[in-house]
């Protein structure tokens, strides 16, 4: 963390990094920060329902639903990486 309570790491999408800088209360889950954060349709489709698999990022090299991912330490410095369904 870099500043007290604050998680901060990388998101990729389009060949771009974005650093972000949150705090673990501020978002639902990891999903929705992306859809706060980023220009990307179509992700995020059924809302954190866990069907769709518009979500699917890779965070440090494995993929996972981001509507399953709680924003909290374990992401700190993470590299998340948004993957075209
Ligand atoms: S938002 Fe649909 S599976 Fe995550």
């Amino acid at each position: 963390m870099t500043e007290k309570g604050q998680i901060s790491f990388t998101l990729i999408f389009n060949g771009q990094q974005y650093r972000v800088a949150t705090t673990p209360t501020q978002y639902y889950s990891l999903m929705s920060l992306i859809v706060d954060t980023l220009p990307v349709s179509g992700f995020g489709l059924c809302s954190g329902m866990g069907g769709c698999g518009t979500c699917m990022v890779r965070i440090n090299g494995r993929n996972v639903l981001s509507c399953e991912v709680a924003v909290n330490e374990s992401l700190v410095e993470a590299v998340i990486e948004l993957i075209e369904v």
